[in-house]
């Protein structure tokens, strides 16, 4: 009886692997110079054209904002530990209405948190550089330009779409701050995590996130991002990958929960992908499916509680709970105000388990496609790469990266991945992606310089 409502939640190594196909062949479609417009997954170049190399030092803050918190950090990069080390940080929550009130509030509250971090930590006198984590999908035109695509998540703030978030940023300094601060560099949480981890492993060339959103970025060859000028070295691309599906390619694998739960969020049809992985949505999937199986009378005594009656109540991190053992199981439904017995407590297990593993094996998929990709640009018979993860649904479900790991190697047998989970990535990475940029601006001045050098030489022997 019960597997009748899963069986549409479990999907074959056949089915994946024409999800990675479907994949795969949007990933082209974003890249394309004039595709690109309209593809759902937006594959978006992100001007960091450089990983690490391990020589770069010096003191940084970094805000980080996409998931359910606002961060502010102060980091320090050092060269001769090989660290980046989290000085100080410090939380500011984002209130509902917030997330939902206009780009001018939202800005000026981040102004405010950090003015108030500079001035708790004595840092109001120095101009630090700032790298923004901004978990969201926008059009990168420089490091530090950077318009707003449109918000996902929880997030829809009017006035932002279309415009660039540094500036909005830098406005909400001058009205609210008296502090200034240095150059600026945009990141996407994935491009920071993948920053982060490459500083302790020059190998890791792939960023994902499966938190309250997914995503994943990679180090994609120059001259296939037909829509960037040049053709050698590589850029790292975020790829949103959150949004494929939203052109209708998943429809044959979406379940009516998942088709609901889409239908019920503040942005429908948008990110259909990530509604079906992220930690955002895997509670109400699961509260969905046990509605409706209470509904048939198939569990607790048909009695739904106003809790699980009510959306957004049965939380994603449940489900990790519930997954790590029955009697945290039997706790949770008691909070819940629901009547179970030892088989509800069961089921319920079940359920969730098959809920969080299609998730991780959907992200198997995806994942599979990039390290894929990655070996036939290179023209390789074997790859081996790193790949840098966050998110509270991979670090905190019991099971999740174990199963994921298993799949991409089934997906990807001729990829060998080393998957490193990034302690504080996005922030850190945000400081790391702001002083590789200063390496290479550095870089390029003593290039120049010893370029004029020679000009000055040549002068003097044309005047000689
Ligand atoms: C959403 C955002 C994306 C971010 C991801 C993980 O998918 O659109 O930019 O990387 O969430 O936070």
């Amino acid at each position: 009886m019960v597997e009748k409502y899963l069986q549409p939640f479990q999907l074959s190594p056949e089915t994946l692997q024409e999800v990675s196909a479907r994949l795969r062949k949007d990933l082209l479609r974003g890249l394309g110079k004039h595709s690109h417009h309209k593809a759902p997954v937006k594959m978006l170049p992100t001007f960091v054209r450089a990983t690490p190399d391990g020589t770069e030092k010096g003191d940084f803050l970094a805000l980080d904002l996409g998931g359910t918190n606002f961060r502010v950090l102060h980091v320090r990069v050092e060269e001769e530990a090989q660290k980046v080390l989290k000085m100080d940080s410090q939380i500011c929550a984002i209130p509902q209405e917030m997330m939902l009130g206009t780009g001018e509030q939202l800005f000026d509250h981040i102004a405010t948190c950090l003015g108030d971090f500079l001035e708790s930590h004595n840092l109001k006198c120095q101009t630090l550089p700032l790298g923004f984590t901004f978990s969201f999908p926008c059009e990168q035109l420089e490091i530090d330009k950077s318009i707003l695509i449109r918000w996902t998540k929880g997030f829809n703030c009017s006035g932002v779409e279309g415009k660039d978030v540094v500036q909005l940023l830098k406005e909400a300094i001058q009205r609210t701050g008296d502090y200034h601060i240095g150059s600026v560099a945009m990141v996407n949480d994935t491009v920071g995590t993948m920053m982060s981890c490459g500083y302790k492993d020059q190998s890791c060339e792939i960023g994902m996130i499966i938190g309250t959103g997914t995503n994943a970025c990679y180090m994609e060859e120059i001259k296939n991002v037909k829509r960037i000028e040049g053709e050698d070295g590589r850029m790292c691309i975020n790829t949103e990958w959150g949004g494929f599906g939203d052109d209708g390619s998943l429809d044959d694998i979406l379940t009516e929960f998942d088709v609901e739960v889409d239908k019920t969020s503040i942005n429908p049809g948008v990110h259909i992908f990530e509604k079906m992985i992220s930690g955002m949505y895997l509670g109400e999937i699961v509260r969905l499916v046990l509605v409706k199986m209470t509904k048939d009378k198939l569990l607790f005594k048909g009695q739904i509680s106003e809790a699980l009656g009510t959306s957004g109540r049965f939380e994603t991190k449940f489900i990790s709970e519930i997954e790590d053992g029955l009697e945290n199981a039997k706790k949770i439904l008691t909070e819940l105000g629901l009547d179970w017995g030892l088989v509800d407590a069961s089921v319920v297990c079940l359920v969730c388990d098959t809920i969080s593993s299609r998730s991780a094996y959907l992200c198997a998929a995806a994942l599979a496609t990039l390290v894929n990709r990655i070996r036939n640009n290179r023209k390789l018979d074997h790859l081996k790469t790193t790949v840098g993860v966050d998110g509270t649904v991979y670090r905190k479900h019991p099971t999740f990266s174990s199963k994921l790991q298993k799949a991409v190697r089934l997906l990807a047998p001729q990829c060998d991945i080393t998957f490193l989970v990034s302690e504080d990535g996005s922030g850190k990475g945000a400081a790391m992606v702001t002083a590789v940029a200063q390496r290479l601006a550095h870089q390029s001045r003593l290039l120049e310089e010893s370029d004029g050098e020679d000009d000055d030489d040549e002068e003097e022997e044309e005047g000689q």
